[in-house]
């Protein structure tokens, strides 16, 4: 067998919940092949979501091999590797013991920890190591354990609480940044000085969520994983038959505007076929970030641009296809960005959106206000003190923002509940945005995530049991009908329009 069908069996496996006999099968796609993208996603996808009661010995050595696997996807294997670690921990847990621990290491320098259980274990065992590592000649195993949770501590920008008590230099290090900046954050410095700009911010809303993201770019990420490449014109034209086909001459121009530090827009550089990538962002610090890692992973197919999405027009230039995800809703009028951004979409081009939801965010509507009145300020101490209370027990009705992927990190978290600007939507809200845009509805997108936890229904099943005769899940007056009936049907709006 082919690596390539034994990839695609891996899928058949997959989807049909037979997930031993499908990781087996992903397994001799990469013995055969040990490059192959498909496989390694599918791989990936089972080490996400494998639990077990009991540390399971198999499991530990294919996410310790996938940690050695440059192009593994080292966040979403994130989730599987802290299952084993916490089940695994053992009940007298001595840094020396600890040092010894493969995949505790690997994860700490890997992936972002998102767990409660396990962040609690993780701060006693730091405290452990910082005493033996600021005694005269620590063992080795000690020092790259010690380095180990430093770098988790970078990872998480340092969300956890300090310790004063504990010196600048390696035991400080996994407590705050350090006084002399990484080899990166100089980089970065001198990148930021060189980047093109469209124009000068001049709208006051920008000008602030462009200070917020200059002090804490989104997300800190440090790995691009690999994925299979993929025509995306034509993946969206099965996904949504009712779109018109249109023809673009290679290669494919991207827009991404409010690109963040990168992730995506380098992922997607990556992976389209035959792609140009133009990443546009009003802040220089997070586009310096992408920079850097776009040439750290010899991505040569993007540019980088500062600037607001409302002076996109001014760029003077048309492109075949725009993803926009999290963004337009930090804009002071995210209907004036949406126009911005489809005077610049040629006639057929797909644009993909992501905005958030009003119901799935009511957790975060009273997280803002909890912080408003204790008069939380967006600094590393405010979060680090929001995080306090939430997970104390301080404000035990705002705990289940532990759940959410963006509870881990300062990045992450500001983002979450200390943004200086953000709308919230609903189908309705919507359909009213979209309304005159030029741009035409095709439908959602609805990925697996955590923040579909939040959801309480399978949409795609519930429309169409609804409404069986209109196939095409295009309706947006049916789709605010069903939310009306269930008001937590969404976890926020994934959907891809259409230049008409
Ligand atoms: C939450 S981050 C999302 C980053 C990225 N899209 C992602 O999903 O990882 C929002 C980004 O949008 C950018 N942004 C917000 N308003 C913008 C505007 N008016 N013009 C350009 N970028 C904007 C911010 O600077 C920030 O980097």
């Amino acid at each position: 067998m082919t690596a390539s069908r034994s990839a695609t069996l891996g899928d058949e496996l997959f989807v049909a919940g037979r997930l031993d006999e499908a990781m087996a099968a992903y397994r001799q796609a990469l013995a055969l092949s040990p490059g192959f993208a498909a496989a390694r996603v599918g791989l990936d996808a089972i080490l996400e979501r494998a639990r077990t009661r009991q540390p399971n010995e198999q499991l530990i050595q294919l996410l310790i091999d996938a940690y050695a696997d440059n192009g593994a996807n080292w966040e979403a294997i994130g989730w599987g590797a802290a299952n084993q670690v916490v089940i695994g921990w053992p009940s007298d847990p001595t840094p020396e013991a600890m040092a010894g621990n493969a995949l505790l290491i690997e994860f700490l320098r890997k992936s972002l920890n998102r767990d409660a259980a396990l962040e609690r274990k993780l701060l006693a065992l730091r405290d452990a190591t910082a005493k033996i590592v600021m005694q005269p000649s620590p063992p080795d195993a000690i020092v790259r354990l010690t380095e180990a949770i430093a770098e988790q501590a970078w990872l998480n920008e340092y969300i956890w609480p300090d310790d004063p008590a504990v010196p600048d230099g390696p035991a400080g290090a996994m407590y705050r940044p350090q006084p002399a900046p990484r080899p990166e954050v100089v980089e970065e410095r001198q990148l930021a000085a060189g980047l093109t700009q469209i124009a000068p911010i001049t709208d006051s809303v920008s000008q602030s969520v462009a200070a917020m993201y200059e002090a804490n770019p989104y997300p800190r990420w440090t790995h691009l994983a690999r994925r299979p490449s993929v025509d995306v014109r034509a993946a969206l034209m099965r996904d949504f038959p009712h779109a018109t086909a249109v023809a673009f001459d290679a290669p494919l121009s991207v827009l991404m505007p409010g690109a963040g530090t990168g992730q995506h827009p380098l992922s997607v550089a990556s992976a389209y076929d035959n792609a140009n990538v133009t990443a546009v962002d009003l802040s220089r610090a997070s586009l310096a970030y992408g920079k850097r890692m776009a040439s750290r992973y010899g991505v040569a197919n993007i540019e980088f641009l500062q600037g607001d999405i409302l002076d996109l027009p001014k760029l003077g230039r048309t492109f075949d296809h725009v993803e926009c995800v999290g963004v337009l809703h930090h804009m002071a009028d995210p209907k004036a960005g949406l126009m911005a951004i489809s005077q610049v979409a040629r006639r057929g081009a797909f644009v993909r959106l992501g905005l958030y939801g009003e119901g799935a965010r009511r957790i975060v509507v009273k997280a803002r206000q909890e912080i408003a009145s204790a008069k939380l300020p967006p600094t590393l101490d405010g979060l680090r003190e929001f995080r306090r209370r939430v997970m104390g027990g301080g404000w035990r009705r705002l705990v289940k923002l532990t759940e959410w992927e963006d509870f881990w990190s300062a990045s992450l978290l500001r983002d979450l509940c200390f943004h200086v600007q953000e709308h919230r939507f609903t189908v309705s809200r919507v359909r009213e945005f979209l309304d005159g845009s030029g741009l035409r509805f095709l439908g959602f997108e609805f990925n697996a995530g955590a923040v579909q936890r939040a959801v309480d229904a399978n949409p795609i099943a519930l429309y169409r049991a609804r409404f069986p005769t209109e196939r095409t899940l295009s309706d947006l007056a049916r789709w605010e009908q069903l939310e009306r009936e269930k008001s937590n049907l969404f976890p926020g709006y994934a959907f891809v329009c259409q230049k008409q």
